[in-house]
């Protein structure tokens, strides 16, 4: 399967954004994802299959931190090393870009999430009750220091 991971632009926020509609309750719409791709303190990448958008993620320099703000691919994508791929290219590319310690939250029944993150060496360290709506739900944050 070649998938290509890239830099998001402005032509690919609204592929991004359905990704998003299509597995979030909460979803970022199109205008989220382009102020991300014009702010100079965010990295935003694409999984890009056969000239389509199956995945994307991104990441935002906080003083030298990394906030990693999405983490998605296309539901029948899945399981296959996609997110892996993601991760992988925006963690290299977040040290390259002076980025330290990485923090994330996620919703603690979250699973696939959560052991694809201990897999590039997150580790939970706290919990924020109630964080998410819709279902209410616990975020748990992690962090790779
Ligand atoms: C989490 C998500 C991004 C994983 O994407 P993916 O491309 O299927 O993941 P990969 O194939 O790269 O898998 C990487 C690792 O993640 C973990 N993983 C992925 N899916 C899993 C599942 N269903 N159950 C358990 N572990 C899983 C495994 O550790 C896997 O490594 P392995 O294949 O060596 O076991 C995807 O399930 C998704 O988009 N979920 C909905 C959005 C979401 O919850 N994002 C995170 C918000 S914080």
């Amino acid at each position: 399967m070649k998938v290509i991971i890239r830099q998001m632009e402005a032509a690919d926020v609204e592929a991004a954004s359905i990704i998003e509609q299509e597995v979030f309750s909460m979803p970022w719409s199109a205008e989220d994802f382009l102020e991300m791709v014009e702010a100079d303190y965010a990295y935003y990448y694409v999984a890009e299959y056969e000239g389509e958008i199956v995945g994307c993620c991104g990441i935002r320099n906080i003083v030298g931190e990394g906030e990693i703000t999405n983490v998605v691919v296309s539901p029948k994508y899945r399981r296959q090393g996609i997110a892996k791929k993601l991760m992988d290219y925006m963690l290299k590319e977040a040290m390259a870009n002076g980025i330290g310690d990485c923090t994330l939250e996620v919703r603690c029944s979250n699973l696939p999430a959560i052991r694809l993150y201990e897999g590039f060496g997150f580790q939970g360290e706290g919990v924020r009750p109630g964080f998410y709506d819709r279902p209410k739900e616990d975020a748990l944050i992690m962090w790779k220091r």
